[in-house]
C-alpha cells in the first residue's frame, strides 16, 4: 500500500507546530502496519537547504503559472528514514518568514497559490506524474493534512487522472485554521466549472480550501475522538460543524502518538539527569537546574511549567491574571512560549511582579522544552480548544504532570484525579472545566494540595509515566483506514 502524505510541515525539516511532530512521525507509524508511506513537502529555504544533493526528479513547466521541480530525499533519523519529495517551486516557497506568513507575521497574500500548487503536485503524483525507468510511480492513497494540503482531495476528485479513482484523507489538526479565499482566486485554480458548488470547493463565496477537503476527501479524519465529537457543533466547528454532520461516519478520530525515541527521559541526552518512573528522585537535578536557568528561588514547592503559544486558543490570555494566586499558594512558573506580543508583555509584567517565583522565556527552543518536562513538576495546558495536543503527552511521559482543561485530546489523554480515580489508583493529572480565572485558579489549588502529599503525587507521576501514547495504537488505526478505503 503506497500512501502520499501532503503536508505544510514536518520534522526533523521545518515546525511551526504539532503538526510537523505528527507528519514526521506518521511514515515509521505506519510502516510496521503494512503501509509505505511517502511525504510531500513545500521547498521552503530550510527544507532544500538540508537536502543539497537531492535528485531532481519530476519537473512542471507551469504547476498554477509557475515552475516548479520535484526533489527526491529521505526524511527522519538513521536507521528510519522514509521516502521524501520536496516540491521546489522558487516564486512560491524561496522567501524568509514562517511557511505562512512574512517575518512581520502578516500572511504571505498569494497562499491560495501556495497551496493550491501543493495540492495540485500531490494529485498529479499520486496520478502517476512521475515516471522511473518508463514507468509512472503512482500512488494507491494519499492523506492530506490541514488546509493547507487539502485541496489535494479537490483536484483528486474533479481533475481524475486515468481510469484510477485514488482515494483520499484529510485529517483536521485544527479547524481554526480553514484556507478561505475570496472568490476571484477560482478561476486560477485549474479547476472545471463543476467544482464550484456547495459539494465541491465553494464556501461562503469564495473557495474553502479545508472546506473543499472535508467535502471531497474519502474520509476526513481528526486528531482525537473527542475533538471529533466537539466539531459538530458550532463553538468547535467554526462554521464547518454543518459539513462534519453531514459527512456522518467518513468522520473519526485518532488520536496522535508521541515519538518515544525523541521524548523518552530514560535517554534524554538533553537533561542534567535521566530518569524512569524507579527514579523519580533523579528529576531534582533538573529542577534544580531549571531553577537555575529561569532564575527562580531553589525551594521543594511546585514547579509549573509551560510550553506553549501564547494564543488565546491556549487560554494564554487568562495565564497572567492567575499568576499571583499560582505563587500565592506556593507555585512557581517557567514559562516558554511565543506568538502573541500583548499576552507576552503581561507575563513580563507578571514576571516583574514575582522576581524568584515566575521566569518567562520568549522564542522557540526545542531542547529547552525537554529540560522544562524533565525538571517541572506540573504542566500548565489550559487550552480552549485543543484537537489534540502533544506537550501534555509530554508531560504524561516525563512525570511532569499535565494541569489541562476537559476539551479535545486533553480529555482524551489526561485521567483526573477526582476522589474515584485516586481511590481506583488510576490518576494522571489535573482537569478543569472551562478556561477562566475561577477554573484555572481552582485547578491549581487542587493540584498544590496534592502535591503536598508526596505518596499520592508521586503515584499520580506514575501511572502518568506508564501510559502508553506512543504510536502504535494509532499507527494501526491509520494504516487500518487506509486499507478500509482500497476496497
Ligand atoms: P499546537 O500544534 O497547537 O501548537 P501541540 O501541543 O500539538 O500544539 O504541539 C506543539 C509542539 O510545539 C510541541 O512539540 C511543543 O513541545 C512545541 N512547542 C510549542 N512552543 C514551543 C516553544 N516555544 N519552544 C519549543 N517547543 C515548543
Ligand atoms: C494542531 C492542534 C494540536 C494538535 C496538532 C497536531 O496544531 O492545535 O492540538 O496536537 O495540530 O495534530
Amino acid at each position: 500500500l503506497n500512501v502520499l502524505s501532503v503536508a505544510s510541515e514536518a520534522v526533523p525539516l521545518i515546525k511551526t507546530g504539532g503538526l510537523a511532530d505528527v507528519a514526521g512521525a506518521l511514515p515509521g507509524a505506519v510502516a510496521d502496519h503494512g503501509a509505505a508511506m511517502t511525504t510531500l513537502l513545500p521547498g521552503y529555504p530550510s527544507v532544500l537547504k538540508a537536502m543539497p544533493r537531492a535528485r531532481p526528479v519530476h519537473q512542471w513547466d507551469s504547476l498554477l503559472g509557475t515552475p516548479a521541480r520535484l526533489l527526491s530525499g529521505k526524511i527522519g533519523t538513521k536507521g528510519a528514514e522514509y521516502p521524501l519529495l520536496v516540491l521546489d517551486a522558487p516564486e512560491l516557497f524561496t522567501r524568509d518568514g514562517s511557511p505562512y506568513s512574512d517575518i512581520s507575521g502578516k500572511d504571505w497574500s498569494d497562499n491560495w497559490r501556495r497551496f493550491a500548487a501543493l495540492g495540485r503536485a500531490a494529485a498529479d503524483l499520486a496520478g502517476g506524474a512521475m515516471v522511473k525507468r518508463g514507468k509512472p510511480q503512482g500512488f494507491d492513497l494519499v492523506h492530506a493534512h490541514d488546509w493547507q494540503a487539502a485541496m489535494t482531495c479537490a483536484y483528486l476528485r474533479y481533475a481524475p487522472y486515468g481510469e484510477a479513482r485514488i482515494p483520499s484523507v484529510v485529517t483536521i489538526h485544527n479547524m481554526a485554521f480553514q484556507g478561505w479565499f475570496g472568490k476571484e482566486v477560482f478561476a486560477q485554480l485549474g479547476l472545471p466549472p463543476k467544482a464550484w458548488t456547495m459539494d465541491g470547493v465553494e464556501y461562503h463565496g469564495g473557495v474553502g480550501m479545508l472546506k473543499a477537503g472535508l467535502a471531497c476527501a474519502d474520509a476526513v479524519t481528526t486528531v482525537s475522538p473527542t475533538y471529533a465529537r466537539e466539531i459538530r457543533s458550532g463553538t468547535f466547528g467554526m462554521g464547518l460543524e454543518g459539513l462534519i454532520i453531514a459527512r456522518g461516519h467518513a468522520v473519526s478520530g485518532i488520536l496522535n502518538g508521541i515519538d518515544t525515541d525523541v521524548w523518552n527521559p530514560a535517554t534524554d541526552k538533553a537533561l542534567a539527569a535521566t530518569f524512569t518512573a524507579r527514579t523519580l528522585e533523579r528529576r531534582m537535578a533538573n529542577k534544580r537546574a531549571l531553577e537555575a536557568e529561569f532564575d527562580l528561588d531553589e525551594d521543594d514547592g511546585p514547579l509549573f511549567i509551560v510550553v506553549s503559544r501564547l494564543t488565546w486558543q491556549k487560554g494564554m490570555d487568562v495565564l497572567p491574571e492567575v499568576l499571583d494566586h499560582l505563587v500565592g499558594i506556593g507555585g512557581r512558573l517557567a514559562l516558554l512560549g511565543s506568538a502573541d506580543p500583548h499576552i507576552e508583555q503581561q507575563l513580563f509584567e507578571g514576571a516583574a511582579r514575582h522576581p524568584g517565583r515566575v521566569g518567562i522565556r520568549i522564542g522557540y527552543d526545542e531542547d529547552l522544552s525537554h529540560r522544562m518536562q524533565g525538571g517541572g513538576d506540573a504542566i500548565l495546558v489550559p487550552s480552549r480548544f485543543e484537537p489534540c495536543g502533544l506537550t501534555q503527552l509530554y508531560g504524561l511521559a516525563y512525570g511532569c504532570v499535565p494541569v489541562v482543561s476537559r476539551t479535545g485530546g486533553l480529555a482524551d489523554t489526561v485521567i483526573d484525579a477526582n476522589p474515584a480515580a485516586l481511590a481506583a489508583g488510576c490518576a494522571t493529572g489535573i482537569q478543569h472545566d472551562g478556561v477562566t480565572y475561577d477554573a484555572l485558579a481552582a485547578a491549581l489549588t487542587r493540584t498544590v494540595d496534592l502535591y503536598r502529599q508526596p505518596a499520592v503525587w508521586q503515584k499520580i507521576q506514575k501511572n502518568a509515566m506508564k501510559c502508553d501514547f506512543s504510536w502504535k495504537a494509532s499507527g494501526k488505526a491509520y494504516a487500518d483506514l487506509y486499507r478500509s478505503l482500497m476496497t
